[in-house]
């Protein structure tokens, strides 16, 4: 187990802001973590768990001890009639995960290709992209539990997955509290850490071309039956084309969720905004892109001191800032605020951040 005091976060969050944590502990096996947990030290500071930092906003420095997720490793659990199922550590960098798993011949992750973060925080937002969630690919994951020190394994009804959302999102209700309309499952949030998942990848695979600019690619290219490789590649060649690369220009990805709202409500705003981008759902709901919303309320390339609004998708923040003289947090939560009002005063749609605001 490494102990570092002080320590530079700027290289450790896709937004690039410059923050430092008290302290930072490299987590690189089950073990490191154990000897972390038996540490009274620093056990008994609440702890902030780290991943590739890609949906986090740093509003100052880190006091909980920062984890540092490193924990490495991909290999072929079990091989069942339906799936190939896959562990990966959760310090693995997702892209990386997802490409391995083609390479070995196991498809079905193509379309979450190209998304910042690593293997461990997959399951904490349910990450997904072109039609594909996590949710959609899980077996299993294994975690540690902070109080007793112990692993657990959770399946996917455990884990009481959502869009953009899971158990490891929401606080524990406090006991008085209990099945008062606080948020579903358990509640793990800052009591547990994921150290291995484990996604079910399916024999009898099929693409999933649902999304439009996926289709769209398909037929362009005149391909009766793609494979997940090709899949893959064009994930990537959408995303490089829309979505600003973090090594490039910081950024935490969407920083909104999609609004759902109810049909009435939606045929309310298409009365008086005909375009706007929506979908319906499965539970009767419909969904709106928030970055239509954003964009038609005139943010798209705007600047807001050192934060701007992407030019080419205005659901991203990003940091126009330098190296040197990079955005700070408190800009990036300034500029979202506006965007919020100025969403909410012509649509009375409150937008919901993504990340995580430390
Ligand atoms: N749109 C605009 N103006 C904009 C941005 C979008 O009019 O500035 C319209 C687009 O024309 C399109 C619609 O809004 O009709 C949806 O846009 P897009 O296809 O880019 O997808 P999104 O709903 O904005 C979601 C996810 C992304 C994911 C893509 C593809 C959320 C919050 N975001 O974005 O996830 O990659 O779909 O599946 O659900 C992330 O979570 O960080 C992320 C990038």
């Amino acid at each position: 187990m490494l102990v570092e005091k002080n320590v530079p976060l700027q290289s450790c969050n896709t937004f690039g802001i410059a923050a430092r944590a008290h302290t930072l502990v490299r987590v690189r096996s089950a073990q490191d973590l154990q000897a972390l947990l038996a540490d009274h030290r620093l056990a008994r500071q609440p702890l902030f768990v780290l991943g590739g930092g890609s949906n986090i906003v740093l509003t100052g420095d880190v006091k909980p001890v920062v984890l540092k997720m490193e924990i490495k490793g991909l290999r072929l659990l079990e091989e069942t009639d339906k799936a190939w199922i896959v562990e990966a550590g959760a310090g693995e960098v997702w892209h990386d995960a997802v490409a391995w798993t083609l390479a070995q011949g196991y498809p079905g992750l193509e379309n979450l290709a190209l998304i910042p973060g690593t293997v461990g925080a997959a399951p904490v937002q349910n990450i997904g992209a072109y039609g594909v969630e996590l949710q959609d690919r899980f077996h299993s994951l294994v975690a540690v539990d902070f109080a007793t020190g112990r692993p657990f394994t959770l399946d996917a009804a455990q884990c009481a997955f959502g869009y953009r959302d899971s158990v490891f999102k929401h606080a524990a209700p406090l006991a008085e509290h209990e099945g008062a309309g606080l948020p579903r499952g358990m509640g793990l949030a800052g009591r547990a850490v994921i150290t291995h998942v484990r996604l079910a990848l399916p024999k009898a695979w099929r693409p999933e071309l649902g999304y439009l600019d996926l289709e769209r690619r398909r037929q362009e290219l005149g391909v009766q039956q793609p494979t997940a490789q090709q899949i893959f590649d064009w994930v990537c060649e959408i995303r490089r084309a829309k979505l600003p690369d973090p090594a490039v220009l910081g950024n935490a990805g969407s920083f909104f969720k999609n609004p759902t709202v109810t049909p009435e409500q939606c045929q309310d705003i298409i009365a008086r905004d005909p375009k706007i981008v929506h979908y319906p759902m499965a539970d009767g709901s419909i969904k709106l892109a928030a970055g239509w919303l954003i964009d038609a309320c005139g943010w798209k390339g705007k600047t807001v001191g050192r934060a701007g609004v992407y030019e080419k998708q205005a659901l991203v923040l990003v940091n126009r800032g330098t190296r040197e003289d990079s955005v700070t947090g408190g800009e990036v939560m300034t500029l979202a605020r506006a965007i919020q009002t100025s969403v909410y005063e012509r649509f009375g749609i409150r937008l919901e951040p993504e990340p995580v605001v430390v």
